[in-house]
């Protein structure tokens, strides 16, 4: 089907319903790539594990929101493989051959080993499992020999290491791994309606696809602004206020946003007036999204059988390349 277009891998740990941080992150950029790329997209249930080893009981549900939201903005499994990565059993071998010359102390540097074991709480006791995390990730990208990796800013470092562990297998055992691109999306970091810098689900500050209009009108009603501006006609600041910021991301008319901001600026325009019409635009763009959201509801079966058939096309194709990185390895097999 997609034979000879570069190969993307990219994908998200499966913890629910993705919001409209995913949206401007990720999302649009992967619907884009769809023609271009022959694309990857996992279900990263064992990079879940690697913190949320007991949750196992969330995993199915979560996965089949998640895809949901994935086929409700347009990832489409025609053109693209959706597969869910513990279930393709050559990316833990592959994880364990990079594994074994990916030094200790160069997985200790990632700069998101340090944030997960301070929000894990687990201090120096944490897991093989997660110190693995980039190595794992490294083995996701390889194992398809990707050439595009788009990723969030803060999972750079890993792409990073997966060149260096690509580069270090060819000098071991010959020329054989392309080093992957990271792609970062130009926004790859959507302000949370709170104000804090990320929109993220354990801040509770998202606007999520599958919100409903009313949950997104309550969403913004509560949204934080300019706090100086404690009533309409004190002028306000429009940069990096969040709800200017969103207005600037989801609102297609420019007009209304340019006019909203003069009067903003200039104190001649309510906080009620500036946010009725971002939850309007909010559900404009949501709308078409939440309808097709609705169909694939209807139709749990039909986003099961896409897992299904996507997982059997991907272990086929890394099944294919553990044959040859095997043999490029020069392992022994009887
Ligand atoms: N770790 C990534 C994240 O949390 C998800 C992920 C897992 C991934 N494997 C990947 C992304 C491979 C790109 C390529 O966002």
């Amino acid at each position: 089907m997609s034979k000879g277009k570069p190969i993307l891998v990219t994908g998200d740990r499966p913890t629910g319903r993705l919001h409209l941080g995913h949206l401007v992150g990720s999302l649009l950029n992967r619907i884009k790539f769809q023609d271009d790329y022959d694309c990857h997209f996992l279900v990263a249930d064992l990079h879940m594990l690697t913190t949320h080893y007991d949750r196992v009981g969330e995993v199915e549900r979560n996965t089949l929101e998640m895809v949901m939201d994935w086929l409700s903005v347009g990832m489409d499994p025609d053109k693209s493989t959706f597969y869910v990565q513990s279930q393709i059993p050559y990316i833990m071998e592959l994880y364990a051959i990079l594994a074994m010359f990916c030094g200790v102390p160069r997985a200790e540097r990632i700069p998101t080993l340090k944030e997960k074991v301070q929000d894990m709480g687990v201090g120096e006791n944490y897991s093989v499992g997660l110190l693995g995390y980039p190595v794992l990730m490294a083995a996701d990208i390889l194992m398809f020999k990707a050439e595009k990796v788009p990723v969030g800013e803060d999972q750079l470092s890993h792409v990073e290491l997966t060149r260096e562990l690509a580069r270090r297998f060819n000098f071991l055992y010959g020329e054989f791994f392309k080093e992957p691109e990271p792609v970062i999306s130009e926004t790859s970091r959507l302000v949370g309606t709170d104000g804090n810098r990320k929109m993220s689900k354990s801040l509770d500050n998202c606007i999520y696809l599958s919100d409903d209009p009313k949950e997104v009108e309550a969403r913004v009603r509560i949204m934080y602004t300019d706090p100086k501006r404690i009533r309409a006609d004190i002028p306000g600041t429009v940069e990096g206020n969040p709800v200017f910021v969103y207005h600037d991301a989801f609102n297609t008319n420019k007009e209304e946003v340019e006019d909203l901001k003069q009067r903003y600026r200039t104190g001649s325009v309510g906080d009620v007036e500036v946010k009725k019409k971002l939850a309007r635009a909010i559900n404009e763009l949501l709308e078409p999204i939440r309808e097709k959201r609705r169909e694939f509801e209807k139709r749990p079966d039909y986003v099961r059988d896409v897992l299904r058939e996507g997982t059997k096309k991907a272990n086929r194709a890394a099944h294919a390349n553990m044959d040859e990185i095997i043999t490029k390895m020069g392992l022994y097999k009887p």
